[in-house]
């Protein structure tokens, strides 16, 4: 019985050695949309080491981006490197050294071992950017998408790699939050999935692992938390304040769910609800909310706006 352990223990370990040896070490990474979400995963991409090309529609805009990454790392390096200023400079350099820009993604996937995709919310425009990347990448070349409520398997299916596809999921702003969602689909292979946990851990995050469902973990529990929220307030059982007040003294949250919608924006929860409606429509979750609607309507979409469900002018 012992021989037998020994034997299964060390069969075990030799069969996790040679999986660890087929893992993909990701060095080269494109990053395609400059945005919020795609300037930030660029920034801890290019601080941890990798070579980086950041791909945008105009060079207006990955100027744009390359400034905001400039800034962001300034302030990084305030907090990390407070007594050595010039560790600081040299980190700074080194980091925007591994950064490059293109505004041609196919050009420059040839040589690339991963490619994370943080364009615009929109099912058809990422499919049409896959299908084109999956012609020009090598063999190779893992596809991955920072989608916060689309479904990876159709992306996947929209190329020829569906085993090479997986999702990874940062969360905003990218610099300062310390979670990766790493989504398997059922076609997503142990290896691409076990090279995207370590390419998490490599930018400096915590991954945590979920099947491709809508919302994946923190979205499929926080976007219907929120917009319970907002219906507590429809039926005029509490008030918005209160409701805010409530969670954040009573459950210790840093901020309330209205808080939280207007730093979210408002279209873009409408957006995800609706979504996951038309998938489940009998799922009281995912009911829309009339008073959500009605403040899209009227432009009121939070923060970014001056209003949603409260003023900021
Ligand atoms: P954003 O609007 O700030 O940036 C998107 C960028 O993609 C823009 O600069 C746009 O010019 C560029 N773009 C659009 N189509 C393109 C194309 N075909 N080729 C190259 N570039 C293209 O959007 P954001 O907020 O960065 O979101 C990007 C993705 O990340 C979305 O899928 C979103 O759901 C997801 N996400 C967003 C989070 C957030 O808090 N904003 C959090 C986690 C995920």
């Amino acid at each position: 019985m012992a021989f037998a352990t020994r034997h299964f223990v060390r069969a075990a370990s030799s069969d996790a050695a040679t999986a660890a040896a087929k893992k993909l070490l990701i060095k080269h990474v494109t990053i395609i949309g400059g945005g919020l979400m795609g300037a930030g995963i660029a920034q801890v991409a290019a601080a941890s080491g990798h070579t980086v090309v950041l791909v945008d529609q105009s060079d207006e805009i990955l100027k744009k981006s390359t400034k905001g990454i400039e800034e962001s790392l300034k302030r990084v390096t305030k907090k990390k490197f407070a007594d050595k200023p010039e560790a600081g400079a040299e980190f700074i350099k080194k980091t925007l050294k591994n950064l490059t820009t293109s505004t041609d993604a196919a050009s420059v996937v040839h040589s690339t071992d991963l490619v994370i995709e943080a364009i615009v919310e929109n099912m058809e425009v990422k499919n049409e950017l896959f299908k084109t990347l999956d012609k020009f990448a090598p063999e190779h070349t893992i596809f991955a998408s920072n989608t916060s409520s689309l479904q990876i398997t159709k992306m996947a299916n929209a190329t020829t790699r569906q085993d090479r596809f997986g999702g990874l999921h940062f969360f905003n702003p990218v610099p300062m939050m310390k979670l990766v969602e790493v989504i398997k689909t059922p076609m997503t292979s142990q290896r691409t999935f076990e090279s995207l946990v370590d390419f998490s851990k490599a930018v400096g995050k915590s991954p945590v692992s979920c099947k491709d469902t809508p919302g994946f973990i923190v979205n499929r529990l926080l976007v219907p938390y929120m917009m319970e929220a907002v219906r507590l307030f429809e039926r005029g059982d509490a008030s918005k304040e209160d409701i805010d007040v409530a969670m954040k003294l009573g459950a210790g949250y840093p901020m309330g769910p209205f808080e939280l919608l207007d730093y979210v924006g408002l279209d873009t929860s409408k957006y995800i609800i609706d979504g996951w409606h038309s998938l489940e429509p009998n799922n009281p979750l995912f009911a829309p909310s009339p008073l959500l609607n009605k403040l899209v309507e009227e432009k009121k979409l939070g923060k970014k706006t001056g209003e949603g469900f409260y003023k900021y002018k």
